[in-house]
């Protein structure tokens, strides 16, 4: 049963014994998911010393299925498993848990897994009269993607527009599902952004059936202040969103599956229409479809952006891009060949530029390198920044995974990579800064990562200001950690209160 092993072929022992019996690279080698939740302090310091001054937590989201998926497995439809790294006054502690979704509830309740993952098929009757249609009914909502700190607690969210998810920081128990005070009544997209000025959480919901977006603003309070409707030329799957003070910038890529062919098939078979623009619609913060301007750019596709600012008339916003995100799948994969194909990314660093005044247009890429999972310092987001750390991404392996960590400067067009060891699995790397202030690369750059032979896991620090130097600190995990998906760095400040002077 393993057709598709470029890792190592010997899974690690702590591994639910159904996965022996699936064929699918995300549930074998260092993707085996878990089988335990761990709490754990004073962990061990493999190398180097814990900064005194890195002080806060070191947050990942991930899929860690808990029983055998319904038809074919897609990694993006494991059960959400939250990784906390707590960093303060020199030491550290790891939590990790399940995030309690409604879906791995009734599971474990039967025993089994009723609803089908991304890949379908999926059972429409479970839409309604389709107007109604809310993707988790049909699809399972994993809150597996995201996670980011608001009003006090971390919300998990799921990659496909879910149920939002509120975790307590520190022991990330589930709450339950956060409707901001009744007024949710949609699912949101996984990609959520905090604005570090004012407070203001920014998201929209979209649909499989919805040919439109609607674009909500929750205030600092966890009150919604504002919602909206954006009408679309038919459903789409946007990924991310950024902002700047004044604007809110949603995207519309030629990326997108035909409700026809889903509602026949129960499948989503999404295709690239590379004779259509992307589109980035600006619209006011508090603002309304009438207020809101599309703006055209070179057909393609964006995951992840790194952030947006404001110059006089211009909007200036840098991301990831596809220019060809069409699938190609290889028929030897078999059932698998159009996960994996999707999986396989190619992009690079690209900047648009938009003019309020004259609706100009510009664009252009920034960089060769392949990557992807772009995080600026994001108490930085939606304000000019010089700095943003990605991962690298290598275009010969069978699944997806890290194997550098780059530091771009945005305003000398230049970067620094960091090669990590090979045999290594890392994750998504925010930055940290520094409790001692300073410039805005003082501070450290953290991520998890697993050893592909021995499963070994350690949490990484870097200085943000020299990352070719390699982790500053290694501190041993003493638990597995599985790849995943998006991780965030929550401030001291936020989980403890202001940090001693000590520091
Ligand atoms: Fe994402």
């Amino acid at each position: 049963m393993r057709t598709y092993a470029q890792q190592n072929p010997v899974d690690p022992p702590d591994r639910p014994g159904w996965v022996d019996g699936i064929d699918n690279p995300y549930l074998h080698g260092p993707y085996t998911p878990v089988i335990s939740e761990v709490t754990a302090v004073d962990l061990e310091v493999v190398a180097g010393e814990i900064p005194p001054d890195l002080y806060g937590a070191y947050l990942r989201n991930g899929p860690n299925p808990v029983l055998a998926p319904k038809g074919m497995y897609h990694w993006f439809d494991g059960d959400g498993m939250v990784h906390g790294a707590y960093f303060r006054d020199g030491r550290a502690s790891y939590v990790r848990k399940w995030v309690r979704t409604r879906a791995l509830h009734d599971e474990i309740e039967r025993g089994t897994v009723e609803l089908a993952g991304i890949m379908g098929p999926f059972d429409l009757s479970r839409v309604g009269d389709g107007r109604r249609t809310v993707n988790p009914d049909y699809c399972k909502d994993t809150a597996n993607t995201t996670l980011n700190y608001f009003n006090g607690r971390i919300l998990a969210q799921w990659y496909n527009a879910g149920r939002v998810h509120a975790l307590d920081p520190l022991t990330l128990d589930t709450i339950g599902e956060e409707t901001f005070g009744g007024a949710l009544d949609t699912t949101l997209n996984a990609h959520p952004k905090v604005d570090p000025r004012n407070g203001d959480y920014l998201d929209y919901d979209y649909g499989d059936f919805k040919s439109y977006l609607t674009y909500y603003v929750v205030g600092a309070d966890g009150r919604l202040k504002h919602r909206a409707q954006i009408d679309l030329p038919g459903p789409r799957l946007p990924h991310d969103t950024t902002f700047t003070p004044n604007y809110t910038i949603l995207h519309d890529f030629p990326l997108y599956h035909d409700v026809d062919v889903l509602r026949r098939t129960g499948h989503r078979v999404v295709q690239f229409h590379r004779d259509q623009p992307s589109r980035f619609g600006m619209i006011p913060r508090l603002g309304t479809q009438e207020q809101l301007r599309w703006f055209e750019f070179t057909p393609g596709y964006v995951l992840h952006m790194v952030n947006a600012w404001e110059d006089g008339d211009w909007i200036t916003m840098d991301g990831c891009f596809q220019p060809d995100p069409t699938i190609r799948r290889d028929p030897a994969e078999g059932s698998l060949a159009s996960m994996l194909a999707y999986l396989r990314y190619r992009g690079h660093l690209r900047r648009w530029r938009m003019n309020l005044r004259t609706g100009e247009a510009r664009e252009e890429q920034l960089d060769d390198l392949n990557v992807e999972f772009c995080l600026p310092d994001t108490g930085l987001y939606g304000v000019k920044s010089r700095w943003s750390y990605h991962q690298r991404i290598p275009t010969d392996l069978q699944t997806l995974t890290f194997d550098g960590l780059v530091k771009y400067d945005h305003a000398q067009g230049t970067r620094e990579v960091y090669e990590y060891e090979a045999g290594w699995y890392p994750s998504e790397a925010p930055f940290a800064r520094s409790t001692r202030g300073g410039d805005e690369d003082a501070g450290y750059v953290v991520t998890l990562a697993t050893h592909v032979m021995d499963y070994r896991s350690e949490a990484w620090i870097f200085d943000a200001r020299r990352i070719t130097a390699g982790p500053i600190c290694r501190v041993r995990i003493p638990a597995r950690v599985a790849p995943g998906f998006h991780a965030s760095w929550v401030p001291g400040r936020e989980l403890w209160g202001d940090a001693p002077p000590s520091h």
